[in-house]
C-alpha cells in the first residue's frame, strides 16, 4: 500500500521560521531556492528535539552519540547495505567531511574532478581543501545525464588525483548506475585516485530506481570509496549539524580514525540525536509519506511547465525535490532566475552557479505544498507571457 502524502505546513507558518529559506528574500517572493523542505519534521525527531531541550541537553556531542550504530543499521534496513561499522565516523556536515577527507589526499596544486552542472560549494570545498578544480561535465545521454567516464579517464591519465562525484546528482536528479560506478571505480584504481561519493540526496531516489552507493559498486569502488552522507537533507536537519563518513575498506577506514578529534568534536548534539531519530525503524512512515508527496510534486511540475512556461524544459528527477529545467528558449539570458525573482517575485537557485552547463538554467526547490508550486510557475508564466 503506498504511504500518505506528507502535507506541507501553510505558508503563515512557513514565514516564522528563521532559516535561510524564509528569511533570504521579503514575504512577497516565493522561495523556492536553498535544499530545504517545507513540511514539520518526522514525530520521532521532534520528540528527541524537544525532549533535550526542556532538559537543557544542550552540551558537547557525547563520544558515542549513537550514529554509527543507528546509520549500519538503516543502511541494512533500507538498502541491504552491510556496513562494516568500523568504518564508519561523523563529523558537522557533508561538505566538511568532504574537505577534510580531501585534504588528507590532496597535495597542494593537485586536481579533483568534479561533473558540472553540480552543486556549487563543490568548488569552494577542493580550493578549501587546497586542492584546484578540474571539470568534467555531466555527459548528455538521450534520456538524462552520465558520468563522462572517458573525460574521467583523460584527466587522472593526466595527474588528477580524486574525485568528488554526487550520487544522486544536484542538480540533475541522475541516480548513477551501478556500472557507471563500478567502471568509474575501475579508473580511478588504474590511475591510483580517489574517488568521494556525496551521497546526501540518496534516501530520496524514487522506485522503481535503484541506488547503488559507490563502495558497493565493486570491490575496487569499495577500494577506492569514501562515501559522505547525512540524514539532514532527506529529513530536513541541515542546521544540526551531523553528518556520516564511510570508508570502504580498512584501509580507506585508517584515513578517517586518523582525523584529528576535532572534525568529530564539531559534530551538534542536536544533529547526532536527530540523526539518530531519522535513521530509527520509527521514521521510515514519515520518509515513505515525504516520498509519497515528493513523487506527486515531481510530475506535477511538469504539467504546470508544460500549460504554463512552454519551451521550459524539464525532465523529472530519479531523486530529490530539485529540479533542474532549461529556461534557454525563453531568451531570458544566461541567469533567468534574476529576471523571475526581480519581477515574479518568486526566488530559484541561479543555473550558472552550477557552472557553465547551468547557462539558461534555474534549480526549483519543490519539496513545498502543490498549491504553491502552483503558484510559483503560474508567476513565471505570467512572465513568460507578458
Ligand atoms: C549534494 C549536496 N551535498 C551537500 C549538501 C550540503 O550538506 P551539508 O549541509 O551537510 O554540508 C547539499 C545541500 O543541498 C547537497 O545538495
Amino acid at each position: 500500500m503506498s504511504a500518505t502524502p506528507l502535507e506541507a505546513l501553510p505558508l503563515h507558518e512557513l514565514r516564522e521560521r528563521s532559516s535561510t529559506k524564509w528569511r533570504r528574500y521579503p514575504d512577497d517572493v516565493l522561495p523556492l531556492f536553498v535544499a530545504e523542505m517545507d513540511f514539520a519534521l518526522a514525530p520521532g525527531i521532534t520528540r528527541r528535539l524537544q525532549r533535550a531541550v526542556e532538559l537543557g541537553d544542550t552540551g558537547y556531542t557525547p563520544p558515542q552519540p549513537g550514529v554509527r550504530e543507528a546509520f549500519v543499521a538503516y543502511a541494512q534496513r533500507r538498502s541491504g547495505w552491510s556496513v562494516d561499522p568500523s568504518h564508519v565516523f561523523w563529523t558537522a556536515d557533508v561538505m566538511m567531511g568532504v574537505v577534510e577527507i580531501l585534504r588528507r589526499i590532496v597535495d597542494p596544486g593537485d586536481r579533483v574532478v568534479i561533473m558540472p552542472p553540480v552543486y556549487p560549494p563543490f568548488v569552494d570545498t577542493i580550493e578549501e581543501a587546497g586542492a584546484v578544480v578540474e571539470r568534467v561535465p555531466l555527459a548528455r545521454t538521450e534520456d538524462g545525464w552520465e558520468i563522462d567516464l572517458a573525460g574521467i579517464e583523460a584527466a587522472l591519465a593526466d595527474g588528477a588525483r580524486a574525485v568528488l562525484l554526487c550520487n544522486p546528482h544536484n542538480p540533475t536528479g541522475t541516480v548513477h548506475s551501478r556500472e557507471s560506478l563500478a567502471a568509474l571505480a575501475d579508473i580511478a584504481a588504474a590511475h591510483g585516485a580517489i574517488v568521494v561519493s556525496d551521497e546526501i540526496h540518496a534516501p530520496l531516489t524514487y522506485e522503481p530506481g535503484a541506488f547503488t552507493p559507490f563502495t558497493t559498486a565493486s570491490q575496487t569502488a569499495a577500494d577506492v570509496g569514501y562515501i559522505v552522507t547525512s540524514a539532514s537533507k532527506s529529513y530536513n536537519l541541515a542546521g544540526l549539524k551531523c553528518a556520516v563518513m564511510v570508508a570502504g575498506s580498512d584501509e580507506r577506514a585508517t584515513l578517517l580514525r586518523d582525523l584529528p578529534d576535532e572534525v568529530e568534536w564539531r559534530t551538534g548534539i542536536f544533529g547526532a540525536m536527530a540523526n539518530v531519530e531519522a535513521y530509527a525503524p520509527e521514521s521510515d512512515a514519515w520518509l515513505e509519506s515525504l516520498l509519497a508527496r515528493l513523487d506527486l510534486n515531481r510530475r506535477l511540475l511538469a504539467d504546470l511547465l508544460d500549460e504554463h512556461v512552454p519551451g521550459a524544459v524539464y525532465r523529472i528527477p530519479d531523486a530529490g525535490y530539485l529540479a533542474w529545467v532549461d529556461l534557454t528558449a525563453l531568451g531570458w539570458g544566461d541567469n533567468p532566475a534574476v529576471r523571475i525573482l526581480r519581477e515574479a517575485k518568486v526566488a530559484l537557485h541561479f543555473g550558472p552557479h552550477f557552472g557553465a552547463e547551468g547557462n539558461g538554467h534555474v534549480r526549483i526547490n519543490f519539496a513545498c505544498a502543490p498549491e504553491v508550486l502552483r503558484e510559483a510557475v503560474e508567476r513565471i508564466g505570467a512572465l513568460a507571457r507578458s
